[in-house]
């Protein structure tokens, strides 16, 4: 009994856990709030007004009519609740989009159901949102879609119905770990060829055609053409998948991976204008990626928003110490630490407005001003305090927000021990650099910046030991190795 009650406590403790969020979630407006629930009603009445068509109307049917349009109205909302869960971040635009997709789904069904495969009608879209919000939303919006049918008439085969959901499945966990157009093309081409096969051995070969011309794409039940058909509608959509992630500000893997080139232009624009942040920048891309994998975070969007986070440095390259060179420093030239301050700010602000100009996903764009959080830029407010200038503390504080995901976070901190780590003799020991490493994440964790990170103690813990690896390898590449002038290593 004991054991029973002390194994009821620990699965509630993980269920409390598992409950934690991994990022504050956006809240939606009214507005929007009305227009999903207005899509959700239409795609609920699209996928059940048949059942009232049928005449003479009994109790039972008016019965069986409000349960599927319930059904489908709750699964619409699970499937907005799992999509919010998966991607705090998820924007109303995304959500509408999500739904929009179900409702075109649903109306096609009615339209095309008997002509059309459903495997075309399904697997396509779930391969966009696998891609753009993710696996798990994938696969609740492809249950909802697989097993509301609103055309009664039309009853699906259960080998094809199997046949469905294996396909779609693949496609949602496959879609959501791809990281390449390439790797889609191949899914768009894979995933047909399956489909075929596992038709042909479960429905049989008997009703392939591969010479009706006259119903050669639209046949049902022809299985060579539905699988054609298939292939061509994803390849179409992969087409269509950058269109979607402009309009709907879908950050697919594929997207990050563009952005994280080198030769985008804002990126070079950073080398050439100012070489000591795009020098600052690669090596927190060194130190936050390593941190991220040790945790298990999410480390395409971190080396992506590590590239992007000081930007807004272009802005005045030179009035930030890495671009100095030697020459002089215009804060020292100014001699006002408030306008210094302001100038610090800058970088953030101006940061938000290369990132919307560039158009930057969101979930890039939050580490500009999240990696500065609210912190303290201590040196201009000791600098006002010993002028004796009347200030607020606030003043001297970054606009924030705190970072509020785990690798916002992790950026924060390596921003902070980046320079320090660089600084430091390269005779000095791993117990003086984890010194320094824990002396500058604490700081942080004491003045609440990582509050809303959701960082564990355990997960500091080996963000710290991570960034101790990454220095360990700067100091390795550092030491010079001894030349001997005879010495010929060809
Ligand atoms: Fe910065
Ligand atoms: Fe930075």
């Amino acid at each position: 009994m004991k054991n029973n009650t002390t194994a009821l406590k620990k699965l509630f403790y993980l269920w409390g856990r598992s409950q934690v969020p991994i990022k504050q979630t956006v809240r939606i407006s009214r507005i929007d709030n009305l227009i999903i629930f207005l899509i959700c009603i239409l795609i609920s009445i699209i996928s059940s007004y048949k059942l009232l068509l049928i005449s003479p109307l009994n109790i039972s049917d008016i019965f069986s009519w409000l349960l599927t349009f319930t059904e489908v109205l709750v699964g619409s909302g699970i499937l907005i609740l799992v999509s919010r869960k998966e991607n705090p971040t998820i924007s109303s635009r995304q959500i509408i989009f999500i739904i929009s997709l179900l409702l075109a789904v649903q109306s096609s069904k009615l339209a095309l159901a008997s002509t059309i495969s459903p495997l075309s009608l399904i697997i396509p879209p779930a391969l966009i949102i696998a891609q753009g919000m993710g696996s798990i939303t994938a696969l609740s919006w492809v249950s909802i879609a697989s097993i509301s049918w609103p055309e009664p008439a039309f009853a699906i085969n259960n080998n094809l119905f199997f046949i469905l959901l294996v396909c779609a499945s693949v496609v949602s966990v496959l879609g959501g770990k791809i990281r390449s157009r390439a790797q889609l093309l191949q899914v768009s081409i894979f995933v047909p060829i399956g489909s075929f096969l596992g038709q042909w051995i479960l429905i049989g070969k008997d009703k392939i055609s591969l010479i009706d011309n006259e119903e050669f794409v639209f046949a049902n039940g022809d299985l060579f053409s539905d699988a054609l058909l298939l292939a061509i509608v994803m390849l179409f959509t992969i087409l269509f998948i950058p269109i979607f992630e402009s309009i709907f500000g879908l950050l697919t893997k594929a997207r990050l991976l563009e952005l994280a080139d080198k030769e985008k232009p804002l990126i070079r624009r950073l080398s050439l204008e100012a070489p000591g942040t795009f020098e600052h920048t690669l090596l927190i891309c060194g130190l936050a990626e390593e941190a991220t994998r040790m945790i298990g975070g999410d480390i395409d969007l971190i080396k992506t928003g590590a590239l992007y986070h000081d930007v807004g440095k272009l802005h005045a390259p030179n009035w930030f110490i890495e671009n100095q060179n030697g020459s002089k420093n215009p804060h020292d030239e100014i001699d006002d630490p408030i306008k210094s301050a302001e100038v610090l700010q800058a970088h953030v602000d101006e940061g938000l407005k290369y990132a919307r100009k560039n158009r930057l996903p969101k979930p890039i764009a939050d580490f500009i001003p999240e990696h500065q959080g609210t912190l303290k830029m201590g040196y201009f407010f000791h600098k006002a305090k010993e002028k004796n200038i009347k200030i607020n503390e606030n003043d001297f504080r970054y606009n924030g927000p705190i970072p509020q995901s785990k690798e916002t976070a992790i950026l924060m901190l390596a921003d902070g021990c980046e320079a320090a780590l660089r600084a430091m003799n390269i005779n000095a020991s791993d117990k003086e650099a984890l010194e320094i490493i824990s002396k500058i994440i604490y700081s942080r964790q004491k003045d609440g910046q990582l509050d809303d990170s959701n960082l564990s103690k355990g997960e500091i813990f080996l963000i710290k030991r991570a960034f101790l690896n990454v220095w360990k390898r700067i100091r390795h590449r550092r030491i010079q190795y001894p030349t001997n002038k005879n010495n010929t290593f060809s």
